[in-house]
């Protein structure tokens, strides 16, 4: 599959960027949304300081990290001292609060791979899922947010990957394909490669933040505001990046041997990784290395099937940029 000749990108492949673009558009959530979860959050924490003085919440995931769209249900972690307490009484205590309250649904899964309370609040419709000190989650979601204000393209980018990804089915973890973070990693990999490079690579600059969280040294250049211009030198347009991004995931992807790594700006060789054969349930056939946790592969979720559908959905996207006059609306088709 991997000899497939890599074809001459179409001639008007640039004037496909405005239907893209409005796509993009329509999925921007709106400024309001913004600020009710931000309520939200304020009065949830209310609460909770209510019974642990010392606690905070901390969003995370598609809300905080700018590759949210819009009415998505917010990730919320509670950062707290367990001393001797277990996570599982403290989601209990945390839902019988909350209950008294009068937010809906409140469930607490204590069993879940990640613990979790669930929640709806009925002035806003809002639902939201806390879990307990999953700090490097508020960190991957800071790095995050922080590649999106260096160039544009990357939210343009990850949108309307995350958008394809959902319409076709391939954003199901639990059915063997990838995490919308998975998805994020790859758009910002795939920029870090361009040439000129439309993304640098932060945690290889000089440390502006620094945090130590479950052991783990969090380090990168996070004073994004200064390179702004990081990107001017290439003018790729969407259009143009998402045939690339296609192409390279359907036809010049190295699945045997590669790691995607946005830690180093680059690859790395599955042997140096010892990914190079399955472990229990992780059988590394599509590698993306977690920028903090070097030890998870953010792949590890795809079986040898779900890596054929994978595959697939990746070429039918590439025949399809390359080939359908109007690929904005194939693209898309649901499942
Ligand atoms: N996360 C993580 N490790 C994973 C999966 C997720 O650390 N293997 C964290 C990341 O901080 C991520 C957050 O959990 O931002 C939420 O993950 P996910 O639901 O995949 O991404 P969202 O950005 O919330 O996407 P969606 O819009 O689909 O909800
Ligand atoms: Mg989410």
């Amino acid at each position: 599959r991997n000899q497939k000749r890599r074809l001459e990108c179409r001639p008007d492949i640039d004037s496909l960027t405005p239907s893209f673009l409005s796509i993009y558009n329509s999925l921007i959530p709106a400024e309001e949304e913004k600020a009710k979860q931000k309520r939200l959050i304020l009065s949830l924490e209310k609460l909770v300081v209510k019974e642990w003085p010392d606690a905070k919440l901390y969003i995370y995931g598609s809300c905080a990290n700018s590759f949210g769209v819009s009415n998505c249900d917010i990730d919320v972690c509670l950062a707290i001292e367990c001393d001797g307490t277990s996570k599982s009484e403290i989601l209990t205590k945390l839902a019988d609060i909350l209950q008294s309250e009068n937010l809906q649904n409140v469930q607490a899964l204590t069993h879940a791979r990640v613990p979790i309370v669930k929640l709806m609040d009925p002035t806003t419709g809002i639902s939201c899922d806390i879990c307990i000190n999953n700090l490097l989650a508020v960190v991957n979601t800071k790095l995050l947010k922080d590649y999106a204000q260096i160039d544009g393209r990357l939210r343009q980018l990850a949108f309307i990957v995350k958008h394809w990804a959902k319409s076709r089915g391939v954003n199901e973890t639990y059915r063997g394909t990838l995490s919308s973070y998975a998805y994020v990693l790859m758009c910002i990999h795939f920029l870090q490669q361009r040439r000129p490079a439309i993304l640098p690579c932060l945690q290889e600059m000089e440390a502006t933040y620094e945090v130590t969280v479950d052991e783990v040294e969090c380090l990168y250049f996070d004073q994004v505001e200064k390179l702004k211009n990081f990107g001017a030198r290439n003018n790729e347009s969407i259009g143009r990046l998402l045939w690339e991004f296609f192409d390279y995931w359907a036809y010049r992807h190295d699945y045997a041997n590669a790691v995607i790594s946005i830690r180093t700006g680059g690859f790395i060789s599955k042997r140096e990784k010892d990914w190079t054969r399955r472990i229990g349930n992780d059988r590394h056939l599509i590698c993306i290395e977690d920028p903090f946790e070097v030890s998870h592969d953010l792949g590890r979720v795809v079986d040898k099937y779900s890596i054929k559908v994978l595959r697939e959905e990746f070429e039918r996207a590439a025949d399809i940029m390359q080939y359908d006059p109007n690929p904005s609306v194939m693209l898309f088709e649901p499942y």
